[in-house]
């Protein structure tokens, strides 16, 4: 049995929410008639392609295999295993690198955010580990196996680059034909729509979907699996305000109780509220991978100053011309925030009319720009 009930702390406006625990499979066949196996002669590619994506779970045994997952550093903290791993990791089209030798890590149980702006790379890093198109060069493995491995990926759930479903059949029947591939009990279909919120609208036909219930239907059908990854790309795309703070809750439930979520998103919003881990992708490159506290890498003390010139030649005296810098009509120092009062009285001393000294937090966007507009400019 799946355990329900609402979500302790659960989304705004979704008492009805069920957190879903991992690790727990379908409780036999649920009385549900499994129906004629699609992967015979007669099954359609599409068919063929979803019965390998919706086999039944096979649950890891004790001990997962892959060598790769020795190596663990003391960073990765002591209870930790990568979900994914890639190293090299490269995509070639043609003469275009989309995807450039990248090298992430997920851990088991985060929710790690794949952010970076439009055609940094990042669909296309998500199909190579789930198996839909060849890398050109690297390696990934993914919950211990080579991409697309069908046992794997009968533990993965997925949701890239929009949800495709039949429009003339309502969300539930929808949610039936993919449970049929994915041989869950009917009773899992309640539940997943219940999780997403799509219960009171589950009969009405899929085309009538709004854009937000389209893709929680999407999510939904990704979650018919338990899957203990569940990879969803760019979810928030094209949603309104109210459906994106939606999703966030939703993504952050999903993520609770041990299972790993890959999000991309070209949105700071959705990493800096949902993910505990970034890895930040700039024209294929990724650049960064950390925490967000990490990614924003601290604060500078902020001084603005009438003859900022001044301001500057003392600051340099007293740190060094690496540690300053200016930008938006202030200077920023890196330095500890104690200096403030020396550094005010040197300021004074020189005749310098001071106007504002403060700590100033990085944001995420800062960083973002930063890091997005220094990556190595490979033609695109
Ligand atoms: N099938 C393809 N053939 C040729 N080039 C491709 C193909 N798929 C992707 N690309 C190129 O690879 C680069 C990365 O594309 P990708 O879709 O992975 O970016 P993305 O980060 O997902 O962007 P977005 O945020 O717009 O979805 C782009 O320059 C894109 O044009
Ligand atoms: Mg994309």
């Amino acid at each position: 049995m799946l355990p329900t009930g609402a979500a302790p702390g659960g989304r705004r406006g979704r008492g009805t929410a069920v957190r879903l625990r991992r690790g727990v499979p379908p409780g036999g066949d649920g009385g549900v008639p499994r129906g004629r196996p699609l992967a015979g002669g007669g099954a359609t590619a599409r068919e063929r392609w979803a019965q390998a994506l919706y086999a039944p779970p096979r649950r890891p045994k004790a001990d997962p295999g892959p060598t790769t997952w020795a190596g663990r550093s003391a960073h990765d903290g002591p209870v930790t295993k990568p979900v994914v791993e890639t190293a090299d990791l490269t995509k070639r089209y043609s003469r275009r690198t989309a995807v450039d030798a990248v090298g992430m890590r997920i851990r088991e149980g985060e929710i790690y955010g794949f952010l970076g702006p439009n055609g940094a790379g990042k669909t296309t890093t998500l199909r190579m580990l789930l198996g839909l198109v060849r890398p050109s060069a690297g390696t990934a493995r993914v919950l211990g196996a080579a991409p697309g491995d069908p046992g794997t990926l009968a533990r993965v759930g997925m949701l890239v680059e929009g949800p495709a479903f039949y429009p003339y059949l309502s969300g539930r029947d929808n949610l039936r034909v993919f449970a049929r591939y994915a041989r869950a009990p009917a009773s899992r279909i309640d539940e997943v729509l219940k999780t997403v919120d799509l219960s009171d609208r589950a009969d009405d036909r899929a085309a009538r979907y709004s854009l937000g219930m389209k893709q929680r239907l999407g999510v939904a059908a990704a979650l018919l699996n338990d899957p203990e990854l569940l990879v969803l790309d760019e979810p928030t795309n094209g949603l309104d305000p109210a459906g994106t703070a939606d999703m966030r809750d939703l993504i952050r439930d999903l993520g609770a109780g041990g299972r790993t979520v890959l999000l991309s998103s070209h949105l700071l919003g959705d990493v800096q509220q949902v993910c505990d881990r970034v890895g930040v992708i700039a024209r294929g490159r990724l650049v960064r991978e950390g925490t967000v506290r990490e990614l924003r890498g601290g604060g500078s003390l902020r001084v603005v100053a009438a003859e900022s010139e001044d301001a500057r030649a003392v600051a340099e005296r007293l740190y060094g011309p690496d540690r300053v810098s200016a930008r938006e009509g202030a200077l920023h120092l890196a330095v500890d925030a104690a200096e403030a009062p020396r550094l005010s009285r040197e300021l004074v001393r020189a005749d310098v009319d001071l106007h504002a000294i403060g700590w100033h937090e990085r944001s995420l966007e800062e960083t973002f720009f930063e890091m997005t507009a220094s990556a190595d400019g490979a033609e695109r």
